[in-house]
């Protein structure tokens, strides 16, 4: 119980109400142009480093005895769909993208190539107000977007993607993971998490970290980025 309490309270300690956390980063994610170096914040030369690690770590998860399948993965504020193409659609039959902003999604047609095909669905909804389907997922990936929900919500959200797994699926969030503390970052309105902070929201959720790594060869200056899978 008393971390219940402490959990819905850092949300509040920071983001200064929710409906403007919220708005803000709306309004940030207005003026992002609708290319890679807008998904990666103008850190464009991280590209290829983020998407080796990450095609790296997916394989300890899929495609084999016990491991998931690879039908049918999720990306979770899939902006115009860098991981999908890099990451998933190299390795999955079908592919479902989710963003809150419908011009990201729009220009995934085009930036994608020639997987296009393969992409079924795209979401346009905030992940806050997102179920995705029940049992539909072998991975649900959420990458560089949990920073902008809330603790209760990221809460929520991560028991939503669980029910929407199928059995051996996985959940892997990347996202920067601060050092110390909860810090508001005003510029995009969102909240960089320690690691404690994360585990005390996943543990919330009945899923279990099976597996954590810390992207290497990461600029000194920059916020550690890390890999959680999740089961
Ligand atoms: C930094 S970009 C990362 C995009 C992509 N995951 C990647 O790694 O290339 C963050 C993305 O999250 C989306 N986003 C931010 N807040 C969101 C929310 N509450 N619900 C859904 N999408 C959101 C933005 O529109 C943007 O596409």
């Amino acid at each position: 119980m008393p971390s219940t309490v402490k959990l819905f309270a850092l949300t509040s300690e920071v983001i200064n109400g929710e409906m403007q956390f919220y708005a803000r980063a709306k309004r940030f994610y207005e003026d992002v142009p609708a290319t890679e170096e807008g998904m990666m914040g103008d850190y464009l030369e991280l590209n290829s480093i983020d998407i080796e690690a990450s095609c790296v770590f997916l394989k300890k998860f899929v495609g084999g005895p016990g491991k998931s399948d690879t039908e049918y993965a999720l990306d979770c504020g899939s902006g115009i769909g860098r991981v999908s193409r890099y990451v998933l659609l190299p390795v999955f039959s079908s592919v479902d993208m989710v963003d809150m902003m419908d011009n990201f999604l729009f220009e995934a047609l085009s930036y994608i190539g020639k997987d296009v095909k393969k992409v079924k669905d795209y979401f346009c909804f905030p992940l806050q107000e997102f179920t995705p389907p029940i049992k539909k997922y072998d991975v649900i990936w959420i990458q560089w977007v949990i920073g902008h929900l809330t603790d209760t919500d990221l809460m929520l959200f991560l028991i939503r993607c669980k029910n929407s797994l199928k059995d051996n699926g996985v959940i892997i969030i990347k996202d920067n993971v601060g050092r110390q503390g909860c810090i508001l970052d005003q510029t995009d309105s969102s909240v960089i998490r320690d690691i404690d902070i994360l585990r005390n929201i996943i543990a919330k959720t009945d899923l279990q970290i099976i597996c954590a790594e810390k992207q290497l060869d990461m600029p000194e200056q920059l916020v550690p980025v890390w890999m959680l899978a999740l089961k």
